[in-house]
C-alpha cells in the first residue's frame, strides 16, 4: 500500500530536521514504541508494540536511513518481525520545504508491506492500521517539533545585511536566517550582466540597515522579502521606498538567489503609501514628487531584477501595495485577498510606471474601472480579469492529506506559500539566462517606454545562445536527465 501525507511544523527546517534525527523523538513520536536505540550509521534498533486489527504484537525490529540529504530529505526505513504474526516494513521518504524562517512542511509517502499471519488479515484492515500508525506518529511528531521550538532561543527579526546579502553564500545565513548549509550554484553571469545592477551606495546600505522594515531569508536559492510592518498593515514609509533598490542590487548580484518571492508579515501584503507620514514627506508638490520617484524607483528595481519574481498576496493590497505587486513578474493571490487603488479617494493619480504596469496587465476598461471606481475586488476578480495569476484554492493540484482523501472529506489546498514556493522552486531549477532574456524582453515590451532596446534584446539571444547553459539543456535532454544550469 501507498500513502502520501503531509504536515505543516511551526519550527525552523533545521530543528525539524534534527528531531527527525534524535532518537529520544522518534521514540516519542512512533506509537507504542518501547525503546529506539541508535546502532551507527544511520540506524536504530526499535521495539514496538502495536496492534493491527485482531493482532496484538511486539515488534522487533530496525529503523535505517538512507537517500540522506540533510536537512531535506531522507528515506526511513522500517521493518520489524512480530513472532507468530509475521512482519511489516515500510519505506517512507520524507521531505522537507522551509516555507518560511519559522514554517516548514514535511511531505511524506509511506510504502508498506506485511508478511506472514498479518497479511491474512486483509489489505483494508492492514492499510487502515498503516494510516492510523502514520497519523498518530506525524501528530505526535509535530508536538515534540512545537515543544523544542517553543523552547529554543527565539531569532528577533533582522534588517538584512546588505553587504553579506551581496557578498559570499557562506556570509548569508548568519546575516538573514540561514541558508541550511547548501553549496551555492555558480554565478548566474549572464542573469547579472542582463539586468546591470548598479551597487549599492554607503548611504543606501546604511538606510537599510537601520531599518527593520523589509526582511530578507534565503532558503534554497529562494529569496523571501517580507515588508514587516504587519500592525500597519505593512504600509510603504518613504524610508522602505528608498531601501529596496539596494536590497533588489544585492539580491541580483548574490549568487546563491535564483527566484525572489516578495510578501508581507502577518495577514495582509501591504495597504500601499504609508498616509500616516504623508503630512511630512509628501505634502507639497516637491515633495509628492520626490515621493513618487521614490516610488517608482523601488518598484522598478524589482521589475528590473533579472531574476523571477513573485508576489505572495494575502489579506490587503491596495494602492502602492499594488504597484509593489505588479512589478512582481507573478502574482500568487490566497482566496482572502482583497486588490484595490483607491488614488480617487485620496485626490492622488496613480504614477505612470504604475499605471503602466496596471494597463498591461488587465487592458484599458478594467485599468479605468479599478482607477476612476476605486473600489475594492475580491481574489476570485482579480483572477479573473488578470491582475493575479493564480489563486490558493483555485485550479490549484489537490495535494491534500491523506487522511482527508481517505475520510471522504473536500481535499485542503496547498496555501499560497506553499503554492508560491513550489512553484519558485521550478523558476530556481530553469535556465536562468533563459528567464532573464524572456523577462527583459517581455518587460520592455509591456512597459513600451522605449524599455526594451532592440540591441540588447539581440545581445541577451545571442548570449544565450553561446552560454554552456545551452549545450548542457540539450545534454540533459539527450541523456533523459534534469539539467544542472549554472547561469552563463
Ligand atoms: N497608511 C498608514 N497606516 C495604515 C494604512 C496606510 N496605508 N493602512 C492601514 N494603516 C493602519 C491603520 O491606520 C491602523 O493603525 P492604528 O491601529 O494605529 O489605528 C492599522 O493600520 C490597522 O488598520 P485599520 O484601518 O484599523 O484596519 P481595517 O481592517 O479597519 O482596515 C484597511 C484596513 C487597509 C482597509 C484600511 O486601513 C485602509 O483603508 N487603509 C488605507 C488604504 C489606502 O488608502 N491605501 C492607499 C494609500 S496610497
Amino acid at each position: 500500500m501507498e500513502m502520501l501525507g503531509e504536515a505543516r511544523l511551526a519550527a525552523p527546517r533545521e530543528q525539524v530536521w534534527m528531531a527527525l534525527n534524535d532518537p529520544q523523538v522518534l521514540q516519542a513520536s512512533i506509537p507504542g514504541c518501547e525503546s529506539l536505540q541508535g546502532s551507527g550509521d544511520d540506524a536504530f534498533q526499535a521495539s514496538v508494540v502495536s496492534s493491527i486489527g485482531p493482532i496484538k504484537a511486539r515488534f522487533a525490529g530496525r529503523l535505517s536511513l538512507s537517500n540522506v540529504q540533510a536537512p531535506r530529505s531522507y528515506t526511513l526505513r522500517a521493518e520489524g518481525a512480530g513472532g507468530a504474526a509475521g512482519f511489516a516494513r515500510a519505506d517512507i521518504e520524507v521531505s522537507l520545504e522551509a516555507v518560511e524562517p519559522r514554517l516548514t512542511l514535511l511531505r511524506y509517502k509511506v510504502q508498506a508491506t506485511v508478511g506472514g499471519k498479518l497479511a491474512q488479515l486483509g489489505s483494508r484492515m492492514v492499510d487502515a492500521a498503516a494510516r492510523k500508525s502514520a497519523e498518530d506518529f506525524f501528530a505526535r511528531f509535530g508536538a515534540q517539533v512545537a515543544a523544542l521550538a517553543g523552547a529554543g532561543p527565539q531569532p528577533a527579526p533582522a534588517a538584512p545585511d546588505l553587504q553579506a546579502l551581496a557578498g559570499a553564500p557562506a556570509a548569508i545565513g548568519g546575516a538573514t536566517g540561514g541558508t541550511d548549509g547548501q553549496a551555492a550554484p555558480p554565478p548566474a553571469a549572464g542573469a547579472r550582466a542582463a539586468a546591470g545592477p548598479v551597487a549599492a551606495s554607503p548611504e543606501e546600505v546604511a538606510g537599510v540597515l537601520a531599518s527593520e522594515h523589509i526582511q530578507v531569508w534565503i532558503a534554497d536559492h529562494i529569496a523571501l522579502v517580507t515588508l514587516n510592518r504587519p500592525r500597519s498593515r505593512n504600509a510603504m514609509t518613504l524610508a522602505m521606498w528608498r531601501s529596496m533598490p539596494a536590497i533588489m542590487a544585492a539580491l541580483e548580484r548574490n549568487r546563491e538567489v535564483r527566484a525572489v518571492l516578495l510578501c508581507g508579515a502577518g495577514g495582509d501584503f501591504c495597504a500601499g503609501a504609508d498616509i500616516s507620514e504623508f503630512a511630512q514627506v509628501r505634502d507639497d508638490t516637491a515633495q509628492a514628487h520626490a515621493y513618487e520617484l521614490a516610488v517608482d524607483a523601488c518598484c522598478d528595481a524589482i521589475a528590473g531584477l533579472a531574476k523571477p519574481t513573485v508576489a505572495v498576496l494575502r489579506g490587503y493590497c491596495l494602492g502602492g501595495g499594488a504597484h509593489l505587486a505588479m512589478s512582481c513578474d507573478l502574482r500568487f493571490a490566497a482566496a482572502d485577498a482583497v486588490f484595490g487603488i483607491p488614488a480617487a479617494r485620496l485626490s492622488i493619480i496613480y504614477g505612470v510606471h504604475g499605471t503602466r504596469r496596471l494597463l498591461a496587465l488587465v487592458g484599458l476598461a478594467q485599468a479605468k474601472k479599478i482607477l476612476f471606481g476605486a473600489q475594492r475586488f475580491d481574489a476570485e476578480e482579480a483572477l479573473r480579469i488578470g491582475f493575479v495569476d493564480q489563486v490558493a484554492g483555485a485550479g490549484a493540484p489537490a495535494r491534500g492529506s491523506w487522511w482527508s482523501r481517505w475520510r471522504g472529506r473536500a481535499a485542503p489546498r496547498a496555501d499560497v506559500m506553499t503554492q508560491a514556493r513550489d512553484f519558485a522552486r521550478t523558476l530556481a531549477d530553469n535556465a536562468p539566462l533563459s528567464i532573464a532574456g524572456a523577462k527583459a524582453l517581455l518587460n520592455g515590451m509591456a512597459m513600451g517606454l522605449g524599455a526594451l532596446d532592440a540591441g540588447r534584446a539581440d545581445a541577451l539571444i545571442a548570449a544565450a545562445s553561446a552560454s554552456e547553459d545551452y549545450r548542457e539543456g540539450r545534454a540533459a535532454f539527450a541523456q533523459k536527465r534534469a539539467p544542472r544550469f549554472q547561469g552563463r
